[in-house]
């Protein structure tokens, strides 16, 4: 990604940010499961903001998403079919051409991250992990929504997949307590999430991101986030290159810093590494930050070897 687009990734963040604090967000529904916006019941919250309800795939651990010609199937962990999720109207067989026109963390309620983009596509990202200790829970709730992640995007930021901490409601499920789901996100109009399962304050987690294969530019990933989700990664086959890795804090109805927890959430023993089996020295992290919020990312270690620090501040 070149400085500009991160320029420009930052001033729409910016943008972004201020009117995901402004939305106002309603109890659960009749039917969803979820918080909906006021304006429209039809409205859940994934990582990729409000969408509607009916794009957002629930799917088992365990399972797969595989982009074939121009749709979607889910299979489960013994391969069976479970659903064809047909994929945009007029998109490229291979389903490599999107329609998203800017980058999910310009679209969403990013509030800081981490940001690593590789330079050197043919040397494509193979793993990378982190770990963390879920926090204390905000200091006070007003059905806020927090998301804590490690991801991998296409350069292009219009997917994404990631290992998700949240706090608060999303289209996943939730409530007051912290959980975690996998999410894959493609083209902004298609959600697929695994089953909630509940964590505590103190648990250290290993949020994972691996690609396992590369046939002729059609990619195998995994994430899973342990060991929490011991019953299965969530898998995707997907037509695109994940060259871009951030840590993350996303979040959506906050009021003031005590939407959040107190004092600092730190990513550590931080691994990327390429198909060489090691990890580049350069670049380093960049930082994208909401000044407004006050909330910042710091770089304590800039390793990629496994003793990365990176740390949110709020
Ligand atoms: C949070 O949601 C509940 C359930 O809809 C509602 O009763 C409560 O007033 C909300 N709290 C705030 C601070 O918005
Ligand atoms: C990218 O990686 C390939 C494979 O190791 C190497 O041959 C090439 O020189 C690298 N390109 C750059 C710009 O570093």
């Amino acid at each position: 990604m070149l400085l500009s687009s991160i320029v420009s990734t930052l001033v729409s963040l910016t943008g972004a940010v201020l009117s995901a604090h402004a939305l106002a967000v309603s109890g659960p529904g009749p039917t969803l499961p979820v918080q909906a916006r006021d304006s429209d019941p039809s409205l859940v919250l994934t990582p990729a903001g409000y969408k509607s309800a009916g794009n957002v795939h629930q799917v088992p651990h365990g399972a797969t998403v595989s982009h074939i010609g121009t749709d979607m199937h889910v299979t489960d962990k013994n391969g069976a079919l479970l659903k064809i999720v047909p994929g945009p109207v007029g998109a490229d067989a291979r389903a490599a051409t999107r329609t998203t026109s800017s980058p999910i963390p310009a679209q969403t309620g990013w509030i800081t991250y981490a940001s690593w983009v590789n330079p050197n596509a043919t040397l494509p990202i193979k793993t990378f992990s982190a770990d963390f200790v879920v926090p204390e829970p905000p200091q006070v709730y007003t059905n806020q929504t927090v998301f804590l992640f490690p991801a991998l995007l296409p350069v292009d930021g219009t997917s994404i997949l990631q290992p998700v901490l949240q706090y608060g409601s999303s289209g996943a499920g939730g409530g007051e307590y912290w959980s975690v789901a996998m999410w894959y996100v493609f083209d902004g109009d298609y959600y697929y999430v695994t089953p909630l399962v509940q964590v505590s304050s103190g648990q250290s987690l290993q949020g994972i991101l691996s690609m396992v294969s590369d046939v002729g530019g059609y990619y195998t990933y995994t994430t899973s986030m342990s060991p929490v989700t011991a019953a299965g990664a969530l898998t995707v086959n997907i037509w695109v290159q994940l060259g871009w890795a951030t840590l993350t804090l996303e979040a959506y109805g906050v009021t003031d810093a005590k939407s959040y927890s107190a004092g600092t959430t730190t990513f550590n023993n931080i691994l990327l590494q390429t198909t060489a089996e090691t990890s580049p020295t350069a670049p380093s992290w960049s930082v994208i930050n909401d000044e407004e919020d006050g909330i910042t990312t710091t770089i304590d270690q800039a390793a990629l070897n496994g003793k990365g620090v990176v740390v949110i501040n709020y």
